[in-house]
């Protein structure tokens, strides 16, 4: 059975207080937004549309950074939840099947809990997914007879009887999506928060002698995040998730509360993660690799093997082959390091090729920034770059070729050659020993007057 998400994302999270839209904020290293979709995405959904307001285009932005075919609809006054839904019918349009509503600001639906939903579906025209609320406070109430589900009262029109009910709506909802059309146009707007409830198609659908029933989850998978410090309390929920997958998947953290997580990382099977290791977006490890302690690494790729660290910082489009040691306070940017290449201490390796088994010494740096433009440097196999060497890109070092400690190289460097780009060294016999002796007489003669 074909799935379409809908997305609502319209809202500006006014309790952030904050100028971006709330689903922007950040969890994982990735927008709010990012981990509705990603839940959603277990279940290859036909379409995802996303329903923008505040912050319209950039809530757009960070859509299709995730899922450039995802499409989107325009609500430009929040009249409320099934209003929020009609705005995705032509988007919509011509697709069959079921349609699931998540909001942009629930980041934790399990794909599982969506995937029972869909299976629910089979014995229910509407599905809702409820939570029992440890306190229920303002969630809307669900009226329910076993998996049975009557109707849904918000809590500003709910009285004291149906206020004092624990089971609560989460605000997922599934339903075929022409049902769901039909069922949101029918809804009105007289309650006591003058807005288009998208929980009253429950009440209409019994009412055309359609069922209605509940899939339960625990509630912290509903979890809405409308303030900072819920958001903080998000972050650490999902850094403690991130850390038990991580070790259920075979990795081995060694203190796994310093680590921090991104929504996207992947790690392979016996890869070894020391302490305060910080992921940001993007990153991909293979298996059998070691990142040491203190690294930050965001937007590359370590094959099997290789090891980091510590203190290493990897930017984007740094690129590790098999075997690839970077050691402590070395940077790597926009860069490919073929296998067993070696950058072990102090270096700065940007927007270059590096072949295999060559080795970088301390302190090495490309200087691929000449204040305007970006230029690259390309080394080939098994070459020796001497430490201290500056490499002012663009500029080609061939293979098997060595550069001297100490050398600025500013021309290219033919295979199997030796470059010396520094001052030759002079030696000068005696002559500390005479300068430290003049130097001493100055200072004496200074305190004598
Ligand atoms: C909603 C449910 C409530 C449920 C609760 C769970 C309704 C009427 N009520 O209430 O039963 O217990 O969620 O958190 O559905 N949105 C739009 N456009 C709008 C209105 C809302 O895009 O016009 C988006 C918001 O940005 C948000 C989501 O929909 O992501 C929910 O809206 P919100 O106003 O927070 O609904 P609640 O009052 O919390
Ligand atoms: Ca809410």
């Amino acid at each position: 059975m074909q799935v379409s998400l809908i997305i609502l994302a319209a809202g500006q999270g006014t309790r952030m207080a904050s100028d971006l839209p709330k689903v922007l904020h950040r969890l994982g290293a990735a927008p709010l937004l990012h981990h509705a979709m990603a839940a959603g995405q277990s279940l290859d959904p036909e379409r995802i549309v996303v329903v923008t307001g505040h912050g319209a285009e950039a809530v757009a932005k960070a859509a299709h950074a995730f899922d450039d075919s995802a499409l989107i609809a325009h609500q430009a006054e929040q009249s409320g939840t099934a209003h929020a839904v009609l705005q995705a019918e032509s988007a919509m349009a011509g697709a069959g099947g079921n349609a699931i509503v998540l909001y942009g600001d629930t980041p934790f639906v399990r794909a599982e809990t969506l995937q029972a939903m869909v299976e629910a579906r089979e014995r229910h025209a509407v599905v809702v997914l409820g939570f029992d609320a440890a306190d229920p406070g303002r969630y809307g109430r669900l009226i329910a007879q076993g998996d049975s589900l009557e109707r849904i009262v918000e809590y500003k029109d709910a009285t004291d009887e149906e206020r004092a009910i624990t089971l609560c709506n989460s605000g997922v909802i599934c339903a075929d999506a022409a049902t769901l059309f039909r069922l949101c146009h029918a809804v009105g707007n007289t309650n006591a928060a003058g807005e288009y409830y998208l929980t009253d198609i429950v009440a209409l659908a019994r009412a055309e002698g359609l069922s209605a029933g509940l899939v339960l989850c625990d509630e912290a998978e509903t979890m809405g995040i409308n303030t900072r410090a819920e958001l903080a309390a998000a972050e650490a929920a999902f850094q403690r998730r991130a850390r038990l997958d991580a070790m259920e998947n075979g990795v081995t953290l060694t203190a796994p509360d310093t680590v921090f997580f991104a929504l996207d990382t992947t790690i392979g099977r016996d890869t070894i993660i020391g302490p305060n290791v910080v992921f940001g977006p993007r990153v991909t490890i293979e298996s059998e690799a070691e990142i040491k302690a203190f690294c930050h690494l965001e937007g590359c790729h370590i094959s099997r093997g290789a090891d980091v660290g510590p203190f290493a910082r990897l930017r984007p489009g740094a690129e590790l082959a098999e075997g690839v040691h970077v050691g402590n306070f070395v940077e790597i940017k926009n860069a490919i390091l073929d296998e067993g290449v070696k950058v072990g201490h102090l270096s700065y390796i940007g927007d270059a090729d590096v072949g295999e088994f060559t080795n970088i010494g301390a302190g090495t740096v490309t200087c691929n920034y000449d204040g305007v433009m970006k230029h690259r440097t390309r080394i080939g196999k098994r070459a020796f770059i001497g430490s201290d060497t500056m490499l002012v890109a663009p500029v080609t070092v061939g293979d098997g070729a060595l550069t001297a400690s100490g050398s600025v190289i500013t021309e290219n460097v033919p295979a199997e050659a030796v470059a010396m780009g520094r001052a030759r060294q002079v030696n000068k016999p005696g002559l500390a020993t005479k300068l430290f002796d003049r130097l001493r007489a100055i200072k004496a003669g200074k305190k004598d007057a």
